[in-house]
C-alpha cells in the first residue's frame, strides 16, 4: 500500500515497531550511554536520564512520529503539508531541515564507530581476546583507533550496508531481519548481564550505577542526559517523523512510543550492567570515553572458555543494531530527495551516503592526525574538543533538544488540541491532557531551562 505521496507503508504494527526500535536501540545504548553515565557520576546521570525520558523524550517521541504521519512524507516535505494546512509561519520548516541535516551528521560519524563494531567481529573471530588483560585490551583499541586507513576500510563498509538496504526500500530485508535480530540481541545482553554478576566487581558496579549521590547532578549532568534521551530515542532527526509517515492511520502511535521507550532504556541500563562490573573487576576507569565499550568487553569474552562464539555474537549484533539504526539516518534524507529529484533512489541513496561517508573522514581524523586539532578553541563549551567531539556534542546536546523543543512548541501551541487530539487518535483519552501538558510546558521550559543554566553556569 502507498501512502498519499508514493511512499510505502510497513506491513505491520509489529513491522513498524520493531524498525522503531531497531532505529532506537543502536550504538547510542550499548556504546554511548554507559560511557556518559560513567563520565558523568554514574547513578546520578542515570536518574536524571530515566526522569527526563518520561518527562521530555518520549512525549517529543509521540509528537514526532505524530507530525510524520501527518505530513506522510519526508521531514521537510511534511512540515511544508503541515504548515500550509494549518496556517501557520514558514519558519517552523526549520523542524524538517534541522532534524534532516542532524541526521546526516549524525550518519557521518555513526558509521565510523559501527565500524569499529564491525571490525571487532573479526578480532573476535580470530581469538584476539583470548586471555586479554585491561591493559593489552586497551592497547588494541588505541592501535586501531590509531590507524586512520583500517578506520576508513571499515567506516566504508559500514556506510556501503546502510546505502545498500536504504537503497533497496527498507520493507522486505530490513523488516524481516530485524524481527529476529532485535530479541538476540537482547538475548545475549541479557546473558552477558547474568555473566557480570558472577565477576569481583559487581557490587562496586550497583553502588556506582544506582547510588544517587544529588552533589553529582550539575546543569551539564542533565544536559548530557537530556542529549543522550534524544540521541537514544532517535528522536529529534526525522528518523521517527519519518518512519511515522509510513504508519498506518488505524494504529496508536503512543503506546508504540511507549514500548519503544521502554525497549532502547531496558537495553541501555542491561548494557550498563553487563560493563560496569567488568570496568571495576579489572581496574578499569568508568569515565574514560569512547572506548569503554570495546576495552571492557573483549576482557570478558578473552575470559569465557565459549569467549569466541560469544563475542562473534555480540559484536555481530552490535553492528546489526547499528545497521537498523544507520538506515533510519539515511532515510529522512533519501526521502526528500525522492521528492524533489528524478533520478532513482538507488542513485540518491549512493550520492547522499557517498557524502556522508566524506564527512566523516573528519570523524576518522579525530582519532589520530587531528587528535589534537580543536578547531573551535576560541568558543568556550568546545575549547577541548576534536571534530568529533564536536559534531557529537552538537547533535545531541544542541540540535537535537532544540528541535524536539521546535516539535513540542509546534504541535503543543501552534497545532490546535483538537487537530492534534484527531490525529492521535485520543479525543477521549485520560492521558491525551496530560501529554498535552508535558509537550506545551515541561519539555519546552525543561529544555531553555538547562540551556540557559549550561550558558550561565559552564562544567
Ligand atoms: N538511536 C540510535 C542509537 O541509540 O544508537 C542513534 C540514532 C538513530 C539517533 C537515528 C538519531 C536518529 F535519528
Amino acid at each position: 500500500m502507498q501512502a498519499v505521496s508514493g511512499h510505502a507503508i510497513w506491513s505491520s504494527r509489529f513491522a513498524f515497531l520493531m524498525a522503531a526500535i531497531g532505529s532506537a536501540v543502536g550504538l547510542g545504548n550499548i556504546w554511548r550511554f554507559p560511557y556518559l553515565a560513567g563520565a558523568n557520576g554514574g547513578g546520578a546521570f542515570i536518574l536524571v536520564y530515566i526522569l527526563t525520558i518520561i518527562a521530555i523524550a518520549l512525549p517529543i517521541l509521540i509528537t514526532e512520529i505524530l507530525l510524520g504521519r501527518m505530513g506522510k512524507a519526508s521531514p521537510i516535505m511534511s512540515m511544508r503539508r503541515l504548515i500550509s494546512a494549518h496556517g501557520a509561519s514558514g519558519l517552523w520548516s526549520i523542524i524538517g531541515w534541522g532534524g534532516t541535516v542532524g541526521a546526516f551528521f549524525v550518519l557521518s560519524f555513526y558509521s565510523v564507530i559501527g565500524g569499529w563494531a564491525i571490525h571487532y567481529v573479526t578480532y573476535a573471530a580470530t581469538g584476539v581476546f583470548a586471555g586479554m588483560n585491561g591493559d593489552q585490551a586497551g592497547a588494541l583499541f588505541a592501535d586501531l583507533t590509531a590507524d586512520p586507513a583500517t578506520l576508513i576500510a571499515w567506516h566504508t563498509i559500514f556506510m556501503a550496508v546502510t546505502v545498500f538496504i536504504v537503497a533497496g526500500g527498507v520493507k522486505a530485508g530490513i523488516e524481516r531481519a530485524v524481527v529476529i535480530l532485535m530479541p538476540l540481541l537482547f538475548l545475549l545482553l541479557l546473558g552477558m548481564a547474568i555473566y557480570a554478576t558472577t565477576t569481583a566487581g559487581f557490587g562496586e558496579a550497583l553502588r556506582f550505577m544506582f547510588d544517587f549521590r544529588f552533589q553529582d547532578i550539575h546543569p551539564s549532568t542533565v544536559l548530557a542526559a537530556i542529549g543522550q534521551g534524544f540521541f537514544s530515542l532517535s528522536v529529534a532527526l526525522g528518523a521517527m517523523m519519518t518512519y511515522g509517515a509510513y504508519v498506518d492511520e488505524k494504529e496508536s502511535i503512543s503506546s508504540s512510543a511507549i514500548i519503544i521507550a521502554i525497549a532502547d532504556t531496558s537495553v541501555a541500563i542491561l548494557a550498563g550492567i553487563a560493563i560496569f562490573p567488568l570496568v571495576f573487576t579489572y581496574g578499569l576507569e568508568p569515565g574514560s570515553g569512547p572506548g569503554l565499550t570495546f576495552v571492557t568487553l573483549p576482557i570478558a569474552f578473552g575470559t569465557l572458555g565459549s569467549g569466541i562464539i560469544v563475542g562473534i555474537a555480540f559484536f555481530t549484533l552490535l553492528s546489526v543494531a547499528a545497521i537498523t539504526s544507520s538506515i533510519s539516518l539515511l532515510e529522512p534524507t533519501v526521502a526528500w530527495a525522492e521528492e524533489k529529484f528524478t533520478l532513482s533512489r538507488v542513485k540518491l541513496s549512493i550520492l547522499i551516503g557517498f557524502g556522508a561517508w566524506l564527512l566523516g573522514f573528519l570523524t576518522v581524523f579525530s582519532f589520530n592526525h587531528l587528535a589534537g586539532f580543536h578547531p573551535l578553541a576560541g568558543l568556550g563549551l568546545m575549547k577541548d574538543k576534536t571534530f568529533f567531539d564536536i559534531f557529537d556534542f552538537t547533535t545531541s546536546n544542541i540540535v537535537m533538544p532544540s528541535v524536539g523543543f521546535l516539535m513540542a512548541v509546534f504541535a503543543g501551541w501552534v497545532l490546535s488540541s483538537g487537530v492534534v487530539a484527531k490525529a492521535l487518535g485520543a479525543e477521549k483519552a485520560v492521558w491525551f491532557p496530560f501529554w498535552r501538558f508535558l509537550i506545551r510546558y515541561v519539555a519546552p521550559l525543561g529544555v531553555i531551562s538547562i540551556f540557559v543554566a549550561n550558558v550561565l553556569l559552564p562544567g
